[in-house]
């Protein structure tokens, strides 16, 4: 796995983005898995500047977020639709038709939501590059300890440590969803190749054991050590429980020089 650790957070997003903008460039009509949450903000903020700079478009880009919240009402403003439209939709040239969601809200079962979602995946040429977060406990998407690491896309039931982390995010006494559709671990491993994200010390851990830990559903990101072509973009503080993070620290510098 290449490890890049940066000094902070705004690093992280700048590397990230050059990642992406590169993408979109040699392959204009490429696949994007996306994430939400707090840590990619700044990055889909530096991709919106790239768009208006006339650096990059997105008019023949196709999207797949990693998960929704089952059964929100359509527009709601807690749903990652909303924010996906908020941080990058809306102030870009995607075409709507192309950014898809795992959404449930009533008409379908979750089963045929699941089944539709991982069709559309594939007939879209599958994904060129998922980004993803990491959840304290080591969820990718809302893949909670446990979960198979074969899963393909399905309703899953989010831990109650899963719950507190996301709670900040929510009103006082306003409803939290406590069920999503999510794409499997198996959907994110089938990615041609994954960008993986960590920012604050409160990730340290769960970055360490997706590094160097055993391979285990009590961490689900740790299966991305079996997927050929992960890069970890990380901050300093998100790099303090990695053992070896020197040896790291010199294979990203020999990779620059050579
Ligand atoms: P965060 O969430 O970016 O808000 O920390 C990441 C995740 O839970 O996967």
């Amino acid at each position: 796995m290449r490890v890049i650790i940066n000094e902070d957070a705004t690093r992280v997003a700048i590397e990230a983005a050059n990642l992406i903008i590169n993408l979109i460039k040699r392959k204009p009509n490429c696949v994007l898995g996306l994430a939400t949450g707090s840590t990619p903000i700044e990055l889909y903020r530096l991709l919106v500047d790239a768009f208006s700079n006339g650096e990059i478009s997105f008019s023949s880009v196709s999207t797949f977020n990693l998960d929704e919240y089952y059964d929100m009402t359509p527009g709601h403003h807690q749903s990652y639709r909303y924010f996906m439209d908020q941080h990058l939709f809306s102030k870009v040239d995607i075409k709507p038709e192309n950014t898809f969601l795992p959404e449930c809200s009533g008409k379908q079962s979750a089963e045929e939501v699941a089944k539709q979602y991982e069709m559309e995946i594939k007939r879209r040429g599958g994904i060129d590059l998922q980004l993803l977060g990491i959840g304290e406990n080591g969820h990718i998407g809302f893949n909670e300890p446990g979960s198979s690491l074969a899963s393909r896309t399905r309703l899953k039931t989010l831990t109650p440590n899963t719950l507190e982390a996301n709670s900040r995010l929510f009103e006082d006494g306003e409803f939290q969803p406590t069920l999503a559709m999510t794409m499997g671990v198996g959907t994110i491993m089938d990615a041609k190749q994954v960008l993986i994200l960590a920012t604050g010390t409160n990730k340290s851990e769960a970055i360490g054991n997706m590094l160097l830990g055993s391979i285990t559903s009590a961490c689900p990101a740790s299966i991305l050590q079996m997927h050929p072509h992960v890069t970890a973009v990380i901050d300093r503080d998100a790099s303090i429980d990695i053992e070896n993070s020197d040896y790291f620290e010199l294979s990203e510098s020999n990779r620059r020089k050579l």
